[in-house]
C-alpha cells in the first residue's frame, strides 16, 4: 500500500499480455494480493472477454488499454497515463515455435522491440521493478536433469526461443548499466490448466501445438484423435518427459517475484517455475482420463521436429528465495482444464 493524503492506494502493476493465457491468470493472483492492475494488450493473440473472466472471479476489472508493445509512441502514451506503477509484468510476445521459424522477423520484431519499447519507458519514468516472461526453451536439450538456474544455456534452436535468449541478456545488460531498476526472469516449464471456476484458461487459435489444449480438444470431440509424438524415446516408458506447471501456480510466483523486489530483491535475479517432477506424454494422458473419467483416443505417431526427449525443473531456489511451490495436485489441475474446456464447448 501506498499513502497519499492519508488514503490507502494499492500498489499499481502494469501487465503487458495480461489479457493473455497466463497474463489473466496472475492478473487474478494479483488483484487477489492488493496489487491494482492494469493490462496494455494488442489482443494479438487473445480476447477481452478474458477480463470479463477476471473481473468475475476477483469482483474487479482491471484497467485496459488496447495497445501494441512494438509500437513505442503508443506505449509511451499509455506509460504516461500509469507512470505511478511500482512494477511491470512483461508478457506480451508471440509464442508459436513453429510460427516463429516460418516467419522469424515477425518474432524478433514483436518479441524485443516490445521488451525494449517497455525497458526504456520503465526507465523513462522510473519504474523500478520488472518480471519477464522466460522459458525452459533456453535450456535446450539439457546433459543433466533436472536443470537448474545453473545449467548452461544452448544456442536457440527456434526463432522464438531466441528471443528469450536474447531477452534475458538484454534486461541484463539494462539493468547493469542501470542500478536502480531490479529485474526478475521467470523460466517457465511448461504451463497447463485453467482457473477452478472455470472462466479463464488458455485459448489457442486454430490447431493447437501444445499437448494440453490437444488432449482437451479431443476429449471434446473437436478433434478425432490426439497423435502422441514419439514412444521410442529414451526415457521410462518410451514418450517425451516434461514439467507441467499449473497456471494458478505459476501466476502466484509473479506475485511472489514481485514481492520479492518489493522488499529489496536486487540486480537480476532468474528463477525456474517448474514442479520438480517430469511426467511423460501416456502419464499426462491418463492422469486425464482418470481426473475427468473422459476417454483421449490417441494413437503413435512419428517423433516431432526439434522435440527435447526429457526435461524437467529443479525449482528449489524459487522455493527457498520466493517461498513459493507449485502446490496444485495434478487430478486439480486436469479437472479445471476439462471445466473451461467445456464451457468453451458450451
Ligand atoms: P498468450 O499468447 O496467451 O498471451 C500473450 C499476450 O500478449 C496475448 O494476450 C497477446 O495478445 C499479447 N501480445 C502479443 N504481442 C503483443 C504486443 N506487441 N503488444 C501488446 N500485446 C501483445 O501467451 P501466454 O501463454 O500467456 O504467454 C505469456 C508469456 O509467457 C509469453 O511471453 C510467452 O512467450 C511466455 N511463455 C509461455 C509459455 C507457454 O507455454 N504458454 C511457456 C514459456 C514462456
Ligand atoms: C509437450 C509434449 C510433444 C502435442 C513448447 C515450447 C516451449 C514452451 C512450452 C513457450 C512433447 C508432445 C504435443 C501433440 C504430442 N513455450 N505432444 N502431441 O514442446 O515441451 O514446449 O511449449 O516458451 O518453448 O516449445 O510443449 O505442449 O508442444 O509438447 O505428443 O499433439 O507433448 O511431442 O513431448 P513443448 P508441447
Amino acid at each position: 500500500m501506498i499513502v497519499h493524503g492519508g488514503v490507502f492506494m494499492a500498489k499499481k502493476i502494469i501487465v503487458t499480455g495480461g489479457a493473455g493465457y497466463i497474463g489473466s491468470h496472475t492478473s487474478v493472483a494479483l488483484q487477489e494480493s492488493g496489487f491494482d492492475v492494469v493490462v496494455f494488450d494488442n489482443l494479438s493473440n487473445s480476447n477481452i472477454s478474458s477480463l470479463d473472466g477476471v473481473a468475475k472471479i476477483t469482483g474487479t476489472r482491471p484497467e485496459f488499454i488496447n495497445v501494441d508493445c512494438a509500437d513505442f509512441s503508443a506505449l509511451r502514451s499509455a506509460f504516461m497515463l500509469h507512470r505511478d506503477a511500482v512494477g511491470v509484468i512483461h508478457f506480451a510476445a508471440f509464442k508459436a515455435v513453429g510460427e516463429s521459424v516460418a516467419n522469424p522477423t515477425m518474432y524478433y520484431r514483436n518479441n524485443l522491440n516490445g521488451l525494449i519499447n517497455v525497458l526504456d519507458l520503465m526507465r523513462e519514468f522510473e519504474i523500478p521493478n520488472l518480471v519477464f516472461s522466460s522459458s525452459a526453451t533456453v535450456y535446450g536439450t539439457p546433459a543433466v536433469l533436472p536443470v537448474t538456474e545453473q545449467t548452461p544455456l544452448q544456442p536457440a534452436t527456434s526463432p522464438y526461443g531466441g528471443t528469450k535468449v536474447m531477452g534475458e541478456n538484454i534486461i541484463r545488460d539494462t539493468v547493469h548499466a542501470y542500478p536502480q531498476m531490479h529485474a526478475t526472469l521467470l523460466r517457465y516449464f511448461n504451463p497447463i490448466g485453467a482457473h477452478p471456476s472455470g472462466l479463464i484458461g488458455e485459448l489457442p487459435n486454430g490447431v493447437p501445438n501444445n499437448l494440453m489444449p490437444y488432449i482437451t480438444q479431443t476429449a471434446a470431440r473437436i478433434r478425432p484423435v490426439l497423435n502422441v509424438f514419439g514412444d521410442d524415446y529414451d526415457t521410462p516408458d518410451g514418450f517425451c518427459v516434461r514439467d507441467y506447471i499449473d497456471v494458478n501456480d505459476l501466476a502466484r510466483a509473479h506475485v511472489a517475484a514481485l514481492n520479492y523486489m518489493l522488499s529489496g530483491g536486487d540486480g537480476v535475479s532468474v528463477f525456474n517455475l517448474g514442479t520438480g517432477r517430469g511426467l511423460s506424454v501416456m502419464e499426462l494422458v491418463r492422469g486425464f482420463e482418470s481426473a475427468t473419467g473422459v476417454p483421449v483416443p490417441y494413437k503413435i505417431a512419428p517423433r516431432r521436429a526439434g522435440d527435447v526427449p526429457a526435461i524437467w525443473a529443479d525449482a528449489s531456489l524459487a522455493e527457498r528465495v520466493l517461498k513459493w511451490r507449485a502446490d496444485t495436485p495434478l487430478s486439480e489441475t486436469l479437472a479445471s482444464t476439462w471445466r473451461w474446456q467445456k464451457n468453451q464447448s458450451n
